[in-house]
């Protein structure tokens, strides 16, 4: 049993999908989540500056004395998970393998779609763990470069944020893709608009929510558990502009009960020993 709070890192906004299912399942738990909004978006950068940027973020989550790290990123899940397995004395969760597993419980047709950021697509991370799992898959990726930043300025409910995804899906691959995954986690924000422009016959896979259920297991499977008596505190920090974290943060996650602090880039190489 572990009273520590669980660490959710990303590059902004969008790992918040993770941590709204995640506190949505575990009510006891603590959370303490880092969106490095200033530097996004990650998608577009070079896989060195993703990777320190990464690291950055968990050893300040580490030194707010978590028990479980989650990269709430698929781009930097693709490019740090391995690594940070290896590095940290505490279990470190990625958000491509829930994903994953359920295209594959879904499609009926074995055409699975990822949609993505430009580093996660140039990773082959989803199409290598899905074809790891299930040889005969096709797999097709789509990079959605201006997705995230729909998000992060809070027009991810606009006309604009509407006409862009449809011209983007315009250029998915193939019309006989069944399942597609929502492989960064800013897309579930624009999963309605997502749904219109692929049409109600495709399934969309949200593969941070899912990330929610496998921290439940392993939690379990650790004995990390919270004691039942612990009250749930959730203390978001970001490097970005703190009131407009603030205005998507508490309508996302439909609660004002949660800590939101600033936390400047400048600070957080301090702690990456
Ligand atoms: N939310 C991130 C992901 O899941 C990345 C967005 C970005 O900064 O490009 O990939």
């Amino acid at each position: 049993m572990s009273n520590k709070p669980i660490g959710l890192l990303d590059s902004g906004i969008g790992g918040l999908t993770v941590l709204k299912a995640a506190q949505a399942m575990l009510p006891d738990e603590s959370f303490v989540y880092i969106g490095d909004s200033a530097r996004n978006p990650y998608g577009d950068r070079t896989s060195a500056e993703i990777i320190q940027y990464t690291n950055e973020l968990a050893s300040f989550l580490v030194s707010q004395d978590i028990k479980m790290l989650i990269i709430a990123c698929n781009t930097a899940t693709a490019l740090t998970l391995k690594q940070l397995q290896k590095d940290l004395d505490i279990p470190v969760l990625g958000v491509i393998s829930a994903g994953s597993t359920e295209a594959i419980r879904q499609t009926q047709n074995g055409h699975i779609g990822v949609l993505a950021t430009q580093s996660t697509v140039d990773s082959n991370y989803y199409a290598q763990t899905i074809s790891q799992a299930s040889p005969n898959m096709k797999i097709s990726s789509l990079a959605c470069p201006d997705f995230v930043q729909l998000v992060e300025s809070n027009q991810y409910e606009s006309v604009y944020a509407a006409t862009v995804v449809e011209k983007t899906l315009q250029k998915l691959p193939d019309q006989s893709i069944d399942t597609l995954i929502l492989g960064c986690t800013h897309f579930p924000l624009l999963a309605g608009f997502i749904q219109k422009a692929v049409g109600p016959s495709v399934h969309l896979i949200d593969s941070g929510a899912l990330t929610a259920v496998n921290i439940g297991s392993r939690l379990d499977a650790l004995g990390l558990r919270t004691g039942s008596c612990n009250r749930q505190t959730i203390t978001l920090y970001t490097t970005g502009n703190v009131s407009l974290f603030n205005k998507i943060a508490t309508k996302w996650m439909q609660s004002t009960d949660m800590k939101i602090k600033s936390i400047p880039i400048e600070r957080l190489s301090s702690y990456v020993k």
